[in-house]
């Protein structure tokens, strides 16, 4: 269903992204998961077409949509949430669904003016669907209330009934559990195997391990940019470099701390990379711990 090859991003010089193979199969739910400042996001926003592709392709359902508009591309079906959420703060919880329903189907600007027919049947038919939504999204007993009021889990919620309104077909995650406590945690996870019940194929980042252990039938592990590992849930638990990558050692395996030779060159000061000076190691992380471009 998507296919990345050889994806690969540099913010001035770094590669935030790494020569990335990645596939996802319709139906699957993959688990994107990795240290902070791994590339998770960054790659959403490369799919996305937030963020433009330095080098290498992305195909989705066999097209190419490598570097194409952010419209164009949840057009073809592929909608994310952010890590932070984005509402419109003094709508009610039931506007924000609306609001984003009239994506789809839209509703013209002459139709509006003139409040034809035509307007009356789709302007129905939204506010039915963003009935069914709140519904499906377990929102319906909060839909008067202003985003900006609502606890901080239903506001996540709220941000997948959102992205739930462009009828995804691929759906990006980007933290859903972050900073929830352990019912709203519950919650959320239901929605989300709800949401791949019904036949959307997922691709979610969390950091929250047990979750995504238990909710993900295939792991990808970004490190410094980089695959590290791919796999099931139990093989990924076991895996040395991951392990290593999460306690901030991955380097020991692969060396995820690759500079080119010009950098090494040009910076003379990068600290050695000793593994028992923890100093050193702190510097290298200010210094940035990717892989530079060529001439940076
Ligand atoms: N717009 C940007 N400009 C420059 N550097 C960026 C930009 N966005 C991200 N980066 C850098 O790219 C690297 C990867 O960041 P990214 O946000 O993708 O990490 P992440 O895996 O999502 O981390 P977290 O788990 O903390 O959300 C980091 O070093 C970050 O500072
Ligand atoms: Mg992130």
């Amino acid at each position: 269903m998507l296919e990345l090859t050889s994806v690969t991003k540099y913010f001035g010089g770094l590669a935030a992204v790494d020569d990335l193979d990645l596939e996802i199969n319709k139906g699957e739910i993959v688990g994107l998961i990795g240290p902070n400042g791994a590339g998770k996001t960054t790659l959403f926003n490369l799919i996305t077409g937030v963020l433009r592709v330095t080098e290498g392709n992305i195909r989705f359902e066999d097209k190419n949509i490598t570097n194409k508009k952010p419209c164009l591309i949840a057009e073809h079906g592929i909608v994310r949430t952010f890590q932070e959420t984005s509402v419109f703060p003094d709508f009610s919880v039931m506007l924000n669904i609306i609001a984003a329903c009239h994506l789809n189907p839209r509703i013209g600007f002459l139709e509006s003016i003139f409040r034809t027919s035509k307007y009356h049947e789709k302007e129905e038919h939204i506010v039915e669907r963003a009935m069914e939504i709140m519904q499906f999204a377990g929102l319906w007993e909060v839909k008067d209330v202003p985003a900006k009021s609502l606890p901080h889990g239903y506001k996540k919620i709220l941000g997948i009934a959102i992205a739930l309104a462009a009828r995804p077909k691929l759906l990006l995650l980007d933290e859903p559990l972050c900073g929830m406590n352990a019912a709203e945690v519950v919650r959320t996870n239901t929605l989300i195997r709800k949401a791949w019940e019904s036949s959307i194929t997922l691709l979610l980042i969390e950091h929250n391990m047990k979750a995504t252990m238990s909710l993900c039938q295939r792991i990808v592990v970004l490190s410094f940019g980089m695959k590290i590992a791919e796999g099931p849930p139990q093989q990924i638990k076991k895996d040395r470099k991951v392990i290593q990558a999460y306690l901030g050692a991955a380097r020991k395996y692969e060396g995820p701390f690759r500079y080119s030779e010009e950098l090494k060159k040009s910076k003379e000061d990068i600290p050695a990379k000793s593994e028992d000076n923890e100093n050193a190691a702190t510097n290298e992380k200010h210094k940035g711990p990717f892989r530079y471009s060529r001439g940076y």
